[in-house]
């Protein structure tokens, strides 16, 4: 008896409270305007990708000779991948990263590449290794260095076809 009056009691609470939700909801909308409103990144800017020309040609020559001493030796001279460790340029490689950002492919060398001593190289050799990479795939090169602030690399869509 005292459980179902109980039950009872808070069957009516949360009605009430629901009515409550309901009614601020409703005046919380009419204050701030229309529910949508547009996502914070602004899709009124042409969105970056691999296709901008985010790096410079003098980045990439300067990532070329670090790439030659850090990674050749497992991923190949031509980025073709070698016995264990994938190609790092084709369109395998395009494929596998489609989608994600350079934001994503930097920090995997972050964490991790060149494999097991991640710390061989800065974070600026590193984005100029990116850089090369992203040449060796055909993007194209432009005016702005590839930048080496994760926040505007995430910025950076990869995108395996040109737009
Ligand atoms: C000692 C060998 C070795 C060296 C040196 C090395 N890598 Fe790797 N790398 C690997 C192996 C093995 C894998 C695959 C296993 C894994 O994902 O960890 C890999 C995976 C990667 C991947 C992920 C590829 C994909 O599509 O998933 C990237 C990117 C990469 N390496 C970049 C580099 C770069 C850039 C360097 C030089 C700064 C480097 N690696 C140096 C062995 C190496």
């Amino acid at each position: 008896m005292a459980r179902a009056a109980a039950f009872v009691a808070l069957a009516a609470l949360l009605a009430g409270l629901g009515a409550v939700t309901a009614v601020s909801g409703v005046a919380g909308a009419v204050a701030s305007g229309p529910a949508t409103h547009p996502p914070a990144t602004g899709t009124t800017q042409t969105p970056l990708s691999v296709w901008s020309g985010v790096y410079t040609a003098e980045q990439a020559d300067r990532g070329a000779p670090l790439y030659e001493v850090e990674c050749g030796e497992c991923h190949g001279p031509s980025l073709e991948g070698g016995e264990t460790a994938p190609a790092l340029a084709g369109a395998d490689f395009r494929w596998a990263w489609n989608g994600l950002s350079v934001g994503d492919l930097f920090e995997r060398l972050c964490v991790s590449m060149p494999e097991g001593r991640p710390r061989a190289l800065t974070r600026a050799q590193k984005v100029d290794v990116l850089a090369y990479m992203l040449r060796e795939n055909a993007f194209p090169a432009g005016d702005a260095e590839l930048p080496s602030r994760g926040s505007r690399l995430d910025a950076i869509a990869f995108e395996a076809l040109a737009p």
